[in-house]
């Protein structure tokens, strides 16, 4: 889906992608809080997030701290109570994925490109290519209730892919699958990431995965979410689960998430 972040103007636009600069998304001192029914929710207080172009930032925390808020921040889909939020044009992968029922994966996947005034049969060429490198060739035409979890996960990947913005957002990408789908589609999209410039800030719950994909990880605390560590990966990839270096790590991300509820 792409990001309305160039049309908001609270969402400050940071150099254009090419451009040198040392920040891709800038979150600083952000609060958000919601109002419904009389009530107040602090989802936000005090929150920073630096991510440097091609970097992998991966958040954690308690569920409800704030960090599907802090994506639709980063998106420009949400508007900061206090506080900065700087980024480049970003696209979200929202956490449900949104797929259009009655349209085709590909149109579903295209349909970014379809928004930024291009023809369906047009949209439709440029992303076909995409289906074989995410190993979706054959199901250009089936509509999302004909396709396994794992596929629908791509798809909605691509579409934010596809929206060909320098940030992309992705909101807990893997979270409904099965733990061999879903160490697969971390390989997946690693090799998919190592073929395209693009700044991460990626959301899950799991925190090996955060640690297996992340440059650096963030961790939240619970409501009103902060960031409570930031947590340097710094190892070579391909990582896997069971390397004593992401055991170290991952036990270091548990500590401070432990330390912080
Ligand atoms: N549009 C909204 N209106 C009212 N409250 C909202 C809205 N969006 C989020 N909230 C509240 O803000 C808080 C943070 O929500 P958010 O979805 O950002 O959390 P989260 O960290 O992504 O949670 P989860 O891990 O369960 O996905 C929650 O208490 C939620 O109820
Ligand atoms: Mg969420």
């Amino acid at each position: 889906m792409p990001a309305k972040g160039a049309t908001n103007p609270m969402v400050q636009a940071l150099s254009p992608p090419g451009a040198q600069s040392t920040r891709a998304v800038s979150v600083q001192d952000v609060a958000r809080t919601f109002h419904a029914r009389g009530h107040a929710v602090p989802a936000l207080a005090g929150m920073n997030l630096i991510a440097a172009p091609g970097e992998i930032v991966t958040v954690v925390g308690p569920s409800g701290c704030g960090k599907s808020t802090l994506l639709e921040l980063i998106c420009g889909l949400q508007v900061a109570d206090a506080g900065t939020c700087d980024a480049m044009p970003a696209a979200l992968m929202p956490q449900r994925d949104l797929l259009l029922p009655w349209a085709s994966a590909l149109d579903n996947a295209a349909l970014p490109l379809r928004v930024h005034g291009l023809s369906a049969a047009e949209a439709r060429r440029q992303a076909v290519p995409w289906f074989e490198r995410v190993g979706l060739q054959g199901f250009e035409r089936a509509r999302p209730t004909e396709l396994s979890g794992g596929m629908r996960q791509r798809v909605s990947f691509l579409r934010s892919l596809l929206a060909g913005k320098p940030v992309l957002a992705l909101d807990e990408p893997f979270a409904s699958l099965d733990a061999l789908t879903r160490q697969e589609m971390q390989s997946w999209l690693e090799h998919v990431l190592a073929s395209q410039a693009r700044t991460v800030v990626l959301v899950t719950h799991d925190v090996e995965e955060a640690v297996v994909l992340g440059d650096r990880v963030i961790v939240m605390s619970a409501r009103p979410g902060r960031a409570v560590a930031d947590i340097a990966v710094g190892l070579a990839r391909p990582r896997r689960r069971t390397d004593p270096e992401v055991v170290a790590i991952r036990e270091r991300v548990l500590a401070a998430l432990g330390a912080s509820t």
